[in-house]
């Protein structure tokens, strides 16, 4: 498992091609009781290219008027989230270590065009709590930066199965997704497929 810098761990290939399947499954469920929705900038109200939905406690999302932020309902039906499903607390388990659960899991959806730009995940009230990352279908240029963004970048790909953990030290580096390499990675699980070409969870503690 390299360390990629202190703190920030990738896991090639942690879930088999089994557990990836039955994943995509849980997350088709979440996908159909909370619909994926489309997040905009603070400020612009510039929608992102990719859309998103949650399941745990929490969810988060931003809009024009209120930015960036976790709320206990989906923007659209106002129902609270789907339960995370046990598989990604025991995840959580293996990879966070960390004494609490998480409490957010935002299911970010990519199709070939979608990217993320440079950011750091700020919006949780306890920073001492690893962003654990897992990744499903076609490849990724993924990026890490450092502590500021116009710190110097790494580059490298997340592939279909991968973890990664952000923690310690690496917990507020900025971090990307350059684009999407739908011809080299794996394609999206069955289950997945019709949402679009790469699908990460991030898990999250929030309060
Ligand atoms: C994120 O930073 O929220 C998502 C990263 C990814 O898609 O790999
Ligand atoms: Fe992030």
């Amino acid at each position: 498992m390299p360390e990629l810098a202190p703190g920030a761990f990738h896991y090639p290939a942690f879930l088999d091609q089994c557990a990836q399947a039955a994943l995509a499954e849980e997350i088709a469920d979440v996908i159909a009781a909370a619909p994926l929705y489309v997040s905009t900038m603070p400020k612009t109200g510039a929608p992102m290219s990719v859309r998103m939905t949650n399941c745990g406690a929490l969810g988060w999302l931003s809009d024009k008027e209120r930015g960036y932020r976790y709320e206990a309902h989906h923007p659209t039906t106002g129902d609270p989230w789907p339960a995370m499903p046990p598989r990604l607390l025991k995840l959580w388990n293996e990879l966070a270590q960390y004494a609490k659960p998480p409490e957010a899991c935002l299911v970010n959806v990519y199709d070939e065009k979608a990217r993320m730009g440079l950011h750091q995940d700020r919006d949780e009230a306890d920073l001492a709590a690893p962003i654990l990352s897992l990744s499903l279908g076609a490849d990724c240029r993924f990026k890490l930066g450092g502590a500021r963004r116009g710190d110097r970048a790494i580059a490298f790909a997340l592939s279909s199965g991968d973890a990664l953990v952000l923690s310690g030290p690496a917990r507020m580096r900025y971090h990307g997704v350059d684009r999407i390499l739908p011809t080299v990675g794996a394609p999206a699980p069955p289950a997945l497929a019709a949402f679009g070409a790469r699908v990460n969870l991030t898990l999250r503690r929030v309060t």
